[in-house]
């Protein structure tokens, strides 16, 4: 079969809430058997979204097509859609099979199949052991699955899901976002996410949408989100990074020079064709992209300063340094722990020498 690749299409879509914009003229293609994820801060329009496409919303202005057929004035029950909410709600006082159950009962499917459906599903969450459980009884996790296994049970072509991993703690977290690709992975079920956490979207999705003040900023595969930011809001949104304020200075083929008020030398990147000399532009250098080393390094393609260890931080698998510049700005850089050792690499007031490649030079241009 082939995949659609606007299975789930929106235009222009807005709500209004009074005066208020929630979400202001969305434009999407979601395709089938996507995982989808919408990242945001708190209040920027993410359930309001998922509730429009769920149908528990009525959009001020636009249009909902899913699988080539308009459903923007269908109600929930005739979409072929499903949520998971925020706050998964689960009935207290029924068990782990008859939650599942709950949509097919309550659609008056007949028992023989519920009861093979509902076997499914409890086994494609790992529940067989509490089917009888009340959700009392289960752990945060559990319940999570509960609430998705009822999510999936009604075979949705299109599953929304509201932030369905946050009451789990870090490590449940994992494990349930590993869960849920496979879930997905089998069904081949196209997947809405809404969440605020960055690296939770960053592992799930096939593509993310970062979303603030009801507009989406940019749309694409994490990879592409992560180092080719279009916004200082994409950029400081997802993972740390140390931006710049500079005007261009020469254009050569590819390469652009750069002059950074708070950087002492010049800075070099790959920009090709998108900027002028005179433009004023942002520049961004993640952590990891900058090299720290006790000589100066010898690659002359590379940009090299001398700076002084501020600060540094042990977290495991890798370390963070703040490093001071000698113009006394501060940046950070983080470096990936190899070798188990007792002895630092470098200690606090160290002198130092930090380099970066100019592909690494991430160039930000236009608002924001
Ligand atoms: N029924 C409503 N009436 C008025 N304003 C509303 C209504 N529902 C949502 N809003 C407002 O719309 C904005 C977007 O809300 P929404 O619930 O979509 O945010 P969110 O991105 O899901 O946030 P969170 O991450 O906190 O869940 C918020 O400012 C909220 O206060
Ligand atoms: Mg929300």
């Amino acid at each position: 079969m082939k995949k659609q690749p606007d299975f789930i299409r929106v235009r222009n879509i807005s709500k209004h809430f009074g005066d208020f914009v929630a979400v202001d003229n969305i434009d999407l293609d979601i395709g089938q058997g996507e995982l989808f994820s919408i990242l945001g801060g708190s209040g920027c329009g993410k359930t309001t979204l998922l509730r429009m496409l769920a149908g528990f919303e009525t959009p001020t202005n636009g249009t909902i097509e899913i699988d080539g057929v308009d459903i923007t004035n269908l109600p929930p029950y005739e979409r072929p859609v499903n949520m998971m909410f925020q706050s998964y709600a689960i009935f207290p006082h029924m068990d782990v099979e008859k939650n599942i159950a709950y949509g097919l009962v309550k659609d008056g499917v007949d028992k023989a199949e519920i009861a093979e459906r509902v076997d499914a599903a409890i086994r494609l969450v790992k529940l067989d052991r509490f089917r009888r459980r009340k959700p009392d009884q289960l752990s945060g996790g559990q319940r999570q699955r509960v609430a998705l296994a009822r999510a999936l049970i009604k075979r949705p072509k299109v599953l929304l899901l509201d932030e369905p991993l946050a009451a789990l703690d870090k490590k449940l977290r994992e494990y349930t976002q590993f869960e849920l690709m496979n879930i997905q992975d089998n069904l081949g079920i196209t997947f809405v996410v809404v969440t605020h956490d960055q690296e939770e979207a960053m592992t799930l999705s096939s593509r993310i949408a970062v979303m603030e003040e009801g507009r989406f900023l940019q749309v694409g595969e994490p990879k592409e989100i992560y180092e080719y930011p279009n916004s200082r809001f994409v950029a400081d949104f997802i993972g740390t990074i140390n931006t710049f304020e500079g005007t261009v200075k020469a254009v050569n083929g590819e390469t652009i020079m750069i002059s950074c008020d708070d950087v002492p030398i010049p800075v070099k990147a790959r920009s090709g064709d998108r900027v002028t000399v005179g433009q004023s532009v942002c520049i961004a250098l993640r952590p990891e992209k900058i090299f720290l080393s006790v000589e100066k390094p010898e690659d002359a393609e590379a940009m090299s300063m001398p700076a002084v260890v501020d600060d540094l931080g042990y977290l495991g698998n890798r370390s963070l340094y703040r490093i001071r510049l000698a113009n006394d700005r501060i940046i950070q850089v983080s470096r990936q722990n190899q070798r188990r050792s007792a002895k630092r690499f470098v200690e606090w007031g160290d002198s130092v020498w930090v380099s970066w490649q100019p592909d690494s030079t991430v160039v930000i241009v236009g608002k924001d």
